[in-house]
């Protein structure tokens, strides 16, 4: 065991001063993120609705969170899961009606739980009335110039524009005369290319249009009016493209952002403050003044709304500009998802979080799973753990389970004990891990195809989750239908086989919850906790400090060493991730967390 002596790091080291006045809800609320196709199914389809969602949101209020943040569910074709919207005004058919989100807004509001909408500005779908008209109108039409469209290179302009990659996989651009709608319509012969960062189902908008501009701020404007507490911004760094579009040979993986910086010779954008080979379609500098217009919408509506944005951006500072004062209120905090299981790794992130976010007044954010990524109780029982590949199949090698959810719960009471606001993505308070042998022929993801299989795609994420543990799908739906296969193992994780039994996950969470909003650890200060050092020291154990006037202080720890560790002297313990050890039950064994008072 290792022996730590008080003695050896006197050092306090301080890594977030609460500011008085910076109460607001939505500096330290948990948020819990539905995916709505896999939340409830009220209807029996196998695909979720916001019937099933209304009718399951006393689960989350029980649970004890403030928030959700659905997925959208605006018409759209589902070419990639609804983030392709043909109607930002409308509900999707699949999910209801508008009637029915405002049922479900209504019910959230009853059980005092904010909703939070997303919004897809980037880009729309191909069926949506604009692009259809774009098609239509042909090259320099009015109606093209709400999107991006260009001559192609090459003598004949067979070759795209340029040499940008989809996110998805393979050119960013398509040729309208290559569209599958395109034989015998009026744009059959129409050798034009258009920009999608993502599926070629998803055109990006042009945000050098005025008319791009005033579209999507009547889109904030009708949902704030249905009583929404705010939107959570996709591809945020994505709208303004560097003017010219050169050539950008690196890549850009979701989540973690540029993953292979273009070779030294074909440099991006020299955007000050940013690194070399910056990618010039995104975190270009003309999106801050599209945020600023966004809040001042929100100011001007009655209540106190939010925009959160999920941004791809680095260093930690590049991202805290997108919550600047008179910007966006939140923003993903993906360097914390992404950071490898490592003390010294994570101390780090945590400590520059806080560095960059209080130099702006906004509130830091933790999360750890979301539809986008492999689920962190599998993650974390990955070989290499870190970022993870993009969805697990039968042939990969498989994560190993238990170490997996030790791991999960610890890192999940590490950053529900930090303040801050936190996300939680559906079915991880049940522990649930990503399905890693769906059928290669059920899959969904646009990643999946487009990558010729190469990615199998974020589909075991996806799966919809399981609340009773002998209904049909689950409990999911009343008809046994899921758009999704499920594990038959899940019956274990479903709500009800869980709710009540003692050292359950679901258990656990609530527990964590219910602490964190009874001491408000949301809105504490945070200080390392000198025993284990601080950013300096590179032992194993993150160790801090959350203490505001007026309570007692928590400290917040976690093992993540081989050896187990004894808590600090003069700490008693609240809360662990996992059984203690010890003949006094002070020791934190490996891959342990613990929130402990004195
Ligand atoms: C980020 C979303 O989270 C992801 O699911 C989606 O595929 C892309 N943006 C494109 O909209």
């Amino acid at each position: 065991m290792n022996s730590v002596s008080t003695a050896t790091s006197p050092r306090q080291q301080t890594l977030h001063v609460h500011r008085p006045g910076q109460d607001q809800w939505w500096r330290h609320a948990v948020i819990y993120q539905i995916y709505p196709r896999s939340f409830a199914d009220a209807r029996g389809d196998g695909v979720g609705d916001l019937r099933g969602i209304a009718s399951r949101l006393d689960h989350l209020a029980a649970l004890g969170v403030d928030a959700v943040w659905l997925s959208p569910f605006y018409r759209s074709p589902q070419r990639d899961a609804g983030y392709d919207v043909s109607d930002y005004r409308d509900v999707d058919p699949r999910f209801g009606t508008l009637e029915d989100a405002d049922a479900m807004i209504a019910r959230a509001h009853e059980l005092d739980l904010k909703v939070i909408v997303d919004l897809v500005p980037n880009h729309t779908s191909d069926q949506h009335v604009w692009f259809q008209q774009a098609l239509a109108a042909g090259p320099g039409s009015p109606e093209r110039s709400r999107y991006i469209f260009r001559e192609g290179s090459g003598e004949l302009g067979e070759d795209p524009p340029n040499n940008w990659q989809s996110s998805f996989g393979g050119s960013a651009w398509t040729r309208v005369k290559a569209r599958p709608d395109a034989p015998g319509s009026a744009w059959a012969e129409d050798g034009q290319w258009y920009l999608h960062l993502f599926d070629s189902s998803q055109p990006d908008l042009n945000w050098e249009n005025p008319e791009v501009r005033a579209e999507l701020e009547s889109v904030l404007q009708f949902w704030l009016d249905r009583g929404v507490d705010g939107f959570r911004i996709d591809v945020a760094h994505g709208l303004v493209k560097e003017p010219g579009l050169p050539d950008w040979s690196g890549s850009v993986s979701m989540v973690t952002g540029v993953d292979e910086p273009p070779p030294e010779e074909t440099q991006g954008s020299t955007l000050p403050g940013t690194l070399p080979g910056h990618p010039p379609m995104y975190d270009q500098e003309g999106v801050h003044e599209i945020y600023r217009s966004w809040r001042r919408v929100l100011e001007n509506h009655p209540g106190e709304q939010i925009l959160v944005a999920e941004a791809w951006v680095e260093p930690l500072e590049r991202l805290a500009r997108y919550v600047r004062s008179d910007e966006m209120n939140q923003a993903f905090n993906f360097s914390f998802l992404v950071t490898p299981w490592s003390a010294p790794r994570l101390r780090t992130v945590i400590a520059e979080s806080y560095e960059v976010n209080d130099e702006v007044g906004a509130p830091t954010t933790w999360v750890l799973s979301n539809h986008d990524v492999v689920r962190h109780a599998s993650r974390l029982g990955l070989a290499e753990t870190g970022k993870g590949p993009n969805g697990i199949g039968i042939g990969d090698p498989q994560p190993d389970a238990e170490l997996g959810l030790r791991r999960a719960r610890a890192a999940s009471l590490l950053m529900l004990g930090l303040p801050g606001s936190a996300y939680i993505y559906q079915g991880e308070e049940l522990g649930l891990p990503e399905h890693t042998a769906l059928p290669d022929d059920a899959r969904e993801d646009p990643t999946f195809a487009r990558t010729d299989g190469a990615e199998k795609g974020r589909d075991g994420c996806r799966v919809p989750i399981p609340w009773e543990a002998d209904a049909p799908a689950f409990g999911f739906s009343p008809t046994g239908e899921s758009w999704l296969p499920q594990p038959e193992e899940w019956s274990a994780y479903a709500v009800d086989a869980q709710t009540g039994v003692q050292g359950s996950t679901l258990e656990f969470y609530r527990t964590v919850l219910r602490l964190r909003r009874e001491l408000v650890l949301g809105l504490g200060s945070s200080q390392w906790e000198p025993t284990f050092g601080d950013l300096a020291s590179d032992g194993d154990v993150i160790a801090v400090v959350n203490t505001a006037e007026g309570r007692e202080d928590v400290l917040v720890l976690a093992n993540l060493g081989s050896e187990p560790v004894q808590l600090p002297d003069g700490w008693q313990v609240k809360l662990s991730s996992g059984p203690m050890s010890g003949d006094d039950g002070r020791t934190v064994p490996t891959d342990t967390a613990v929130w402990a008072t004195r």
